[in-house]
């Protein structure tokens, strides 16, 4: 993990924030081939889930056809959704401190090696005498809203994405006239409050998510749990994640969080966890009705049957007041009104990332110039992930091949391509700074091509080296990355 932490800071992928200030924890910054990448991540999220989604035809393994559409809400939302939703009561961790070193800790994150702030007063097994009780800490981050910066002002920087879908469910059905079952998608920033951010990315403060919330009849609702569960499984697969490193994980029951009837995440084996441990990238949840209803009703909560309903106070009051509008949904065709199941498909955009960082890393040997072996990093970004797609290489600084290659260069960068050109150093040494940056292919201009109009194509993986003409660069670069 220390090594791709030091390539992510020396190539641009990922910095610590503020660092020239001692850093903030548990915020990331990401440097221009970070940016290309996690860019890459949510726009071929979006591009599979909405854009390119055909309503007209059946997915395999789908119950039947189905619309989505985009949303894009706001961070700060009206404080009163927190408090249906749950997160306003319920959103909290244990947290404990240490007498000793002074140390704040999650409860189910006591290290068991002393404290590095002081470890000779901190004997790191953390026994009972020198922690104190656990007690409960709201992840919510607070904000004041307007100039007078009372407590009334209070407002929270969202912990999810996903209230503001369903604050937004009877909008979308009134204005786009989508029709059960349909998702509403939304990628953006998230907040919480974390107690102990850790692992590089993988527990931020500020992370963004990529969610949808995939509305259908109640009936349905167990079988689309079933196909968004799988397909999003394959999702990871098909961008090169390898089955040995991801798992799909049913929760136990008394893992539900208190709305939930069904929960599976997908996990990755993330290089900083004990062998057999593993990361979630993503949650797939049924939450059935409770987000709606809530939103409509007011903050719900299990009855000793295991039924949802309205919380209330000692004095009979609903403890949070839901909005009263009705969230219901009315079907034209069978003439039934109901309030839709969500099955909910959670996925972070940072933790997506960093496993495409880990997963694309490896290192190998390649002969140089003169025949010796040479210690070579590869990113094995999937060509539709990787921040550069493609670099351009004249063979020397003269004889018209810088000219060539400049205008190269132009054509795929007019085609929308992130390109890089580069003309410095013995060509090995080039097509190793690619490698190490993930780009799947180099073209280099060399003395023939003046000739032959050819130009070389070199892949990344096979290294395999082709000639392809230079009237077909731009056509044969994005076939190759479609494929
Ligand atoms: N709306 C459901 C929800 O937010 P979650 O499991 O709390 O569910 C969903 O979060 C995803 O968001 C997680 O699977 C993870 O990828 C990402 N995520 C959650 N907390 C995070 C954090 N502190 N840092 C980075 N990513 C986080």
């Amino acid at each position: 993990m220390d090594k791709i932490v030091a390539l992510c800071k020396r190539r641009g992928f990922i910095f610590q924030n503020s660092e020239i200030y001692g850093g903030q924890n548990g915020f990331w910054d990401y440097g221009p081939l970070g940016t290309e990448l996690k860019r890459n991540v949510r726009d071929v999220w979006y591009r599979d889930m909405v854009s390119a989604h055909n309503e007209l035809l059946q997915p395999a393994g789908a119950p039947s056809t189905f619309q989505m559409v985009g949303l894009e809400s706001s961070i700060i939302m009206h404080p009163q959704v927190w408090k249906c939703s749950g997160h306003y009561d319920l959103f909290h961790d244990m947290m404990v401190d240490c007498h000793a070193c002074k140390g704040r800790f999650r409860q189910d994150h006591i290290p068991s090696t002393p404290c590095p702030q002081k470890p000779s007063k901190c004997v790191g097994e953390h026994t009972g005498c020198r922690l104190t009780e656990p007690r409960e800490f709201n992840l919510m981050m607070k904000t004041i809203i307007g100039a007078l910066g009372t407590d009334d002002d209070a407002a929270f920087l969202r912990p999810e994405t996903a209230q503001g879908i369903f604050v937004n469910f009877k909008n979308v059905v009134d204005s786009s006239r989508v029709k059960l079952p349909f998702g509403i998608c939304q990628v953006g920033k998230s907040f919480r409050n974390e107690i102990t951010p850790r692992n590089f990315t993988f527990r931020s403060r500020e992370f963004e998510q990529m969610e949808i919330e995939f509305f259908c009849h109640p009936s349905q609702s167990r079988e689309w749990y079933t196909y968004w569960r799988d397909r999003r499984y394959n999702w990871y697969l098909n961008l090169g994640i390898t089955r040995e490193r991801l798992i799909l994980r049913d929760h136990h029951q008394d893992e539900l969080a208190h709305y939930s009837v069904g929960t599976a995440d997908i996990e990755y084996a993330f290089p900083f966890l004990d062998a057999g441990e593993y990361g979630e990238l993503e949650g797939i949840a049924h939450r059935g009705d409770f987000d709606l209803r809530s939103h409509m009703e007011g903050k719900l909560a299990k009855n000793a049957a295991g039924q949802l309903e309205l919380e209330r106070t000692a004095d009979g009051q609903p403890k949070h007041r839901g909005s009263g509008k009705d969230l219901s949904y009315f079907d034209d065709q069978t003439r039934e009104r109901f309030t839709p199941h969500v099955i909910e498909p959670s996925a972070g955009a940072d933790r997506g990332t960093l496993a495409f960082i880990c997963e694309a890393y490896h290192e190998d040997q390649q002969p140089d110039e003169n025949g010796a072996m040479q210690e070579r990093v590869v990113m094995r970004f999937h060509p539709r992930l990787a921040p550069v797609k493609v670099a351009v290489f004249p063979l020397i600084k003269k004889d018209g091949m810088p000219e060539k290659a400049m205008e190269i260069y132009g054509e795929l960068k007019a085609a929308g391509l992130s390109v890089q050109y580069d003309q410095q150093a013995a060509i090995g040494r080039r097509y190793r700074r690619q490698d190490e940056i993930g780009t799947p292919y180099c073209l280099t201009i060399d003395g023939d091509t003046a000739k032959d109009g050819c130009v070389t194509i070199r892949d990344r993986d096979t290294l395999q080296q082709e000639r392809i003409p230079v009237s077909k660069v731009v056509d044969e670069i994005q076939t190759r990355l479609k494929g």
